[in-house]
């Protein structure tokens, strides 16, 4: 009985790829918003998730940073990602970044769907483009592989429909399910500590359903949630399977990365955080030691 437990859920949509190749362009269209003008200098920080209505179905994408320094964060995204769109500017072709945002998801066993970006640009050259992903073994579709690859512009919004299109339909065959009607699992996209509202963070829901009021605990940090808010920066009550909400309330900054669950009562929640904390402690006396040992 827990299968009927089960419910759709709405997919989890990485964007990656190299520095500057328009990944935050991209999702600003599919917004209707302007993010990427605001954010400073044109470059994504942080990984930033968002939940659209897409034909009338929910799609959440997770935003990250295709400069070099963010390793961790492209991992991060293939690990909690149904899909990934691998945004590849059509000028500058198959870059570093691109090729490790690849290795990513396939490490992560994530299917991959290409977008082509600036085609709009006069030195685009999408041949040229699909050869360099195929050399990096991703053969496209039309040339008879299993790639999709869409050409599209963030600039002239053209090719922006049919890549939707393509995501809402892998989604379908994925099948994607979760119980909502559970104490919630999630993973920490990204926190930071507020000097006026404390500890903030950004969490995906995975499994249930996270609720004001919530006892929550992640690594060493723990506390019982007292705001939600959305990624329109709306109050929330609650936030179920595949959505983004920052939450208030906990002891401390959480790592992004980390798993963050709900449990019974506020107690449990601080004594899971200190056995974490204890246990980290003693890995790290323990690493000493060999240390000073060798
Ligand atoms: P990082 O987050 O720093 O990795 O970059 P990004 O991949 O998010 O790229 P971003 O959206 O910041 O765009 C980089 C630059 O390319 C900006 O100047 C955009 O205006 C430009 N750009 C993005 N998409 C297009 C496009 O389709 N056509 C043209 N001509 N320019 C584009
Ligand atoms: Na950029
Ligand atoms: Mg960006």
């Amino acid at each position: 009985d827990k299968e009927n437990q089960l419910k759709p859920r709405p997919p989890v949509v990485t964007v990656m790829g190299h520095v500057d190749h328009g990944k935050t362009s991209l999702l600003d269209v599919i917004k209707h918003s302007h993010v990427q003008t605001s954010e400073a200098g044109g470059i994504t920080q942080h990984i930033g998730a968002y939940t659209v209505n897409v034909n009338n179905k929910k799609v959440t994408f997770l935003d990250t940073p295709g400069h070099e320094a963010f390793t961790s964060m492209r991992l991060r995204g293939a690990q909690i990602t149904d899909i990934a769109i691998l945004v590849v500017a059509a000028d500058d072709g198959v870059m570093p970044q691109t090729i490790e945002a690849i290795s990513h998801a396939k490490s992560a066993n994530v299917p991959i769907i290409v977008a082509i970006n600036k085609i709009d640009k006069p030195s685009a050259n999408l041949d040229r483009v699909k050869q360099e992903l195929l050399d990096n073994g991703l053969m496209p579709e039309d040339w008879g592989g299993d790639t999709i690859m869409v050409p599209v512009s963030a600039k002239t919004k053209e090719g922006i429909d049919d890549l939707l299109e393509m995501v809402l339909l892998e989604a379908e065959m994925l099948e994607l399910k979760a119980n909502p009607n559970r104490k919630a699992i999630g993973t920490i996209i990204e926190a930071r500590l507020d000097k006026g509202k404390g500890p903030m963070a950004t969490v995906l829901v995975q499994k249930g359903t996270l609720k004001f009021g919530d006892n929550v605990v992640s690594g060493f940090s723990s506390g019982r949630i007292r705001a939600m808010i959305d990624d329109k920066n709306k109050q929330i009550k609650k936030a179920g399977p595949s959505m983004p909400a920052v939450i208030l309330g906990l002891s401390d900054v959480p790592n992004a990365g980390d798993l963050i669950y709900a449990v019974e009562d506020e107690k449990t929640a601080r004594t899971i955080a200190d056995k974490n904390k204890e246990s980290s402690r003693e890995s790290r006396i323990n690493t000493n030691n060999r240390v000073s040992l060798e």
